[in-house]
């Protein structure tokens, strides 16, 4: 027997919840290329940039759980399984094997500006129907955005 935890969805949080799933799916992506990136940069700025990654790796799972946890507070039923991630992220994936620092940087920060212009779209799309999940939106953007620029601001020595 399944208690009735949530209020029924509405027409609105519906729309919301697909919003919200699909700013999970690039959060939880994200983490996914991140770590591949920890493990296989090498080069000059590798001590920093391995640092740097698994820091980034764990604000974007964090992100993630408050998207995800939002989605539940509205009815829905998130999902984060690596079946889903492999079906819907838009994230390319990072070339194999071994990664020059410098590169690291190019193509962290390509993915990373793309998902920062997922989440202005979606803020968008939601603020008439529900301002609560664009609150959390607009919180990931101003993480987002400021990691890309922390990442970037590492060009100019590379
Ligand atoms: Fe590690």
């Amino acid at each position: 027997m399944t208690a009735q935890f949530h209020v029924p969805i509405a027409a609105g949080e519906r729309e919301t919840a697909a919003e919200l799933q699909s700013m999970l799916v690039d959060l939880l992506d994200l983490a996914l290329i991140g770590k591949q990136a920890h493990w296989n940069v090498e080069g000059r700025h590798f001590r920093s940039l391995h640092g740097e990654l698994d820091e980034l790796v764990d604000s974007w799972h964090a992100l993630a759980d408050v998207v995800a946890e939002r989605a539940v507070s509205l009815g829905a039923a998130p999902d984060g399984q690596a079946e889903t991630i492999a079906g819907s992220s838009q994230i390319e994936p990072l070339p194999g094997g071994h990664l020059d620092g410098a590169d690291v940087v190019a193509l962290m920060g390509d993915r990373l500006a793309e998902v920062i212009a997922r989440v202005r779209e979606r803020m968008t799309r939601i603020a008439a129907i529900d301002p609560v999940s664009e609150h959390v939106l607009i919180d990931v953007a101003a993480t987002l955005e400021k990691q890309l620029w922390m990442l970037r601001a590492q060009r100019g020595d590379s």
